[in-house]
């Protein structure tokens, strides 16, 4: 994205409330666009994730000649999409812009690796730094001409689409947009795709595809899938509010000492919700009302309070739980009493910042004591938190959840380049705003 230079300064509060409709889920929102992309027939998907990183994908979607409107309001759009049926797609007659969107990248990537013409793909610095290796290789195993920068390393991604093989692969990290990419190129594939994963990651894409109709099989450690014989039924939807959004205002919650807040309709799928377990287990007051589904997708009210949160360890299977939680939930282990130290999430290292650096270093620059691992930190919590100046590295996470550090900081915080929360969530100034000016305090 543009290096937009917004600055905001944030101040500590006397009371926190609030009840929060969130944006649509950030992972849903791009597999129902691409998967009804796919589909033969027209979908409704609402509450559509309105941040940046989706609309990447939409673009790359109407370049490549799918229709697709977007109607209602800014920050919960409904889009129309008209399937183009398995063979609809059409070569782009221009670079891909996959902007700051791993996700976009990586899952169209797979796609287009079994579409019959030629795509080149590439995104912002950020996104051409990121490793597209974990790619690249599945793919050409599965008989795709895949080529990128580097040695095939970054983007830009040159991709002659063709006829690939289904694999039998075991995944080597768990990562859910990898699996994705594999699975959406399976599905044009001749013969099964059969995926080993040994930690389960978020599992939207299986969930969808299963409610759209194809032949899918998933356990905790394997996933099976069968070529398409014939097209993706359309599934309309609304999306669920994305737990990840959730988590900057849950811990806001939790650490404020006069708070109470509440977020509506947000998705509980267990493979996204680490952030809720680990806060429960630090002592959080928080609790889940009006559980149902939405297209195979759990979702759920929450509440929570004011919290003496207590440090704890964080690490193993969980760490794909909540892998984009832990920039906010290194704010909760800075409050809380005693040690937290986060572990096995080396991973955090290629996001869009260097994410256990950029959380450490700006974290430390208000007073917090961390120290960085090569896979996690080690914080040691209950010391003041002092507003100063901080920087978002231009990452969505890390802006959010330096916010969040602001409102128990003493005094006032000044976050240069805060403009980067527009990638997953442009309402969240507004949101916050609106918790911090309650008249109830
Ligand atoms: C995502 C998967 C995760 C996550 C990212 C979104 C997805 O990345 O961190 O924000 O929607 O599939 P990895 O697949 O790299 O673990």
């Amino acid at each position: 994205m543009a290096k937009q230079d917004a600055t905001r300064i944030i101040k500590s509060c006397p009371r926190l409330e609030g009840e929060l409709i969130l944006p649509g889920d950030k992972s849903i929102s791009h597999r129902a666009v691409i998967l009804n992309s796919l589909a033969k027939g027209k979908t409704e998907i609402g509450n559509f994730a309105p941040g940046r990183d989706c609309l990447a994908t939409v673009r790359c979607l109407r370049a490549l000649g799918v229709k697709i409107d977007r109607k209602g309001s800014r920050d919960s759009p409904t889009l129309s999409v008209l399937g183009t049926g398995e063979a609809g797609l059409k070569e782009a007659t221009s670079v891909l812009d996959a902007g700051d969107s791993a996700t976009t990248m990586r899952l169209l990537g797979g796609l287009l690796s079994s579409q019959p013409f030629l795509s080149v793909i590439t995104g912002d610095d950020s996104l051409r730094n990121r490793p597209m290796g974990r790619l690249i290789e599945p793919l050409r195993l599965m008989g795709a001409e895949i080529w990128g920068r580097g040695k095939d390393s970054f983007a830009p991604l040159v991709i002659k689409g063709g006829k690939l093989s289904g694999i039998d692969f075991t995944l080597p990290i768990p990562s859910a947009q990898i699996k994705s990419a594999i699975l959406l190129a399976g599905l044009f594939a001749q013969g099964n795709t059969v995926l080993h994963q040994a930690i389960p990651s978020r599992d939207h894409t299986e969930r969808l595809l299963k409610q759209m109709g194809a032949s899918l099989k998933s356990q905790r450690d394997l996933i099976s899938l069968l070529p398409l014989s014939s097209p993706l039924i359309p599934v309309s939807f609304r999306v669920p509010g994305d737990v990840s959004s959730a988590a900057y205002f849950l811990i806001a919650g939790a650490i404020h000492p006069n708070a109470r807040i509440v977020v509506k309709d947000c998705g509980i799928n267990p493979t996204r919700t680490g952030i809720l377990d680990i806060l429960l287990a630090m002592g959080a007051k928080l609790k889940i009302a009006n559980e149902r589904l939405e297209a195979g997708e759990p979702l759920a009210d929450i509440v929570v309070e004011s919290s003496e949160l207590k440090g704890i360890e964080v690490g193993g299977d969980i760490i794909p739980r909540l892998i984009d939680e832990i920039p906010v939930l290194a704010v909760a282990g800075c409050v809380a009493k005693g040690k937290t130290v986060i572990r096995d999430a080396g991973e955090l290292r290629v996001k869009e910042s260097d994410r256990i650096a950029t959380v450490s270093s700006e974290l430390c620059r208000l007073g917090a004591k961390i120290e960085p691992l090569p896979d996690g930190m080690v914080i040691y919590g209950g010391r003041p938190l002092l507003g100063t100046e901080v920087d978002s590295h231009f990452d969505h996470r890390l802006v959010m959840s330096l916010a969040v550090a602001a409102l128990v900081a003493k005094g006032e915080t000044t976050i240069k380049h805060a403009q980067v929360a527009q990638v997953s969530y442009p309402a969240f100034w507004q949101d916050m705003q609106q918790a911090v000016n309650t008249d109830k305090s």
